[in-house]
């Protein structure tokens, strides 16, 4: 299957991370590279590092950066180990680093890789191929109060219990082991008349289960304060989002790293000792809807900077 992935919010994040021709860069999520082409398109003697923990991310970008090899060190890794990975590699600071959160179009529309609910794929969605908990395990054998949970916080799906209690009683019966067997029975448990409302009824529930078999919120609010730590002074971040419980971490996150001294205002001197790390460039988040209509996942994407002080 072909690497398709068309950058998003593409000329905002390579002027967003301002970049020097000498600098070390880290692309945290390289995808199909979109992004990390346009920072290796300004580097000269630069360095790009780039991560990804899916492998054929990885195995796509050493094909079409062949002839840049000299400029770029692969990570096969989770983003959130990248602070150790970078010292590991003797770097201890860096230039600017960019995440962009979330599957690739790749991977979505690939549907072996078990992500859509268009096209029948396995029951899997995992982004790291090699890591052992997939969707399947996740809709067979978690409890209904756990499914229900999931939906409802990573989903926002009002009908989350409906759909927890419809895909216990399914998996009674047999394993759910098919993207469109789920997504038919989400589809049944929706009222006629709200089940196309609000987009496709199993989109949510998709979502939900995604982020839950990746933890994708999972120590990101750590890992935003530590990384952003190994900016040089003027070193930018860029972090896009796609949806509302993401970019809520990123937000709150930014804000801490960007906090100084925290003191009871009472006290005659500073005891915390905490100073503002950053500045936040994006007192607004910058949208990527003007975009969508040449790409449709921009839609909903977010994108906040800082820049290290
Ligand atoms: C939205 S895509 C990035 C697209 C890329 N910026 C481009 O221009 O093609 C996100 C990528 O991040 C990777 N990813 C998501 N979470 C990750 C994590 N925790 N560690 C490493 N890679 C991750 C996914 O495998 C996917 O390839």
């Amino acid at each position: 299957m072909e690497y398709n992935h068309f950058p998003v919010l593409f000329n905002a994040v390579i002027e967003g991370l301002d970049i020097k021709p000498d600098g070390v860069y880290v692309d945290g999520t390289l995808g199909g590279g979109g992004h990390s082409s346009g920072i290796l398109g300004k580097l000269t003697t630069g360095k790009l590092i780039v991560n990804d923990f899916d492998i054929d991310a990885i195995e796509h970008a050493k094909e079409i950066f062949a002839t840049q090899l000299d400029k770029i060190t692969f990570i096969h890794d989770d983003y959130k180990n990248l602070c150790n990975n970078l010292i590991e590699s003797g770097i201890n600071e860096v230039d600017g680093i960019l995440l962009d959160l979330g599957v690739s179009s790749y991977q979505i529309d690939n549907p072996e890789r078990g992500f859509s609910y268009i096209k029948d794929g396995p029951l899997d969605m995992r982004m790291n191929s090699e890591q052992k908990k997939s969707a399947f395990e996740v809709v067979n054998e978690y409890s209904e109060e756990e499914l229900s949970r999931i939906l409802f916080e990573y989903g926002e799906e009002r009908y989350s219990r409906r759909i927890a209690n419809a895909i216990v009683k399914e998996r009674e019966k047999e394993k759910i082991n098919s993207t469109l067997k789920l997504a038919s029975i989400i589809a049944k448990t929706f009222p006629a008349k709200d089940r196309y409302k609000f987009g496709n009824p199993a989109k949510r529930t998709f979502q939900a289960i995604r982020i839950e078999v990746n933890g994708e919120l999972d120590g990101l609010y750590d890992f935003i304060c530590k990384i952003a730590l190994m900016l040089k002074k003027g070193g930018r971040m860029c972090v896009i989002t796609f949806h509302s419980l993401e970019d809520r971490i990123v937000k709150r996150a930014f804000a801490e790293l960007e906090k100084d001294c925290i003191c009871d205002k009472k006290l005659p001197v500073c005891v915390c000792n905490k100073r503002k790390e950053v500045e936040i460039l994006t007192k607004k988040p910058i949208f990527g809807k003007e975009e969508a209509t040449i790409n449709k996942r921009s839609e909903s994407a977010k994108l906040r900077i800082i820049k290290r002080v």
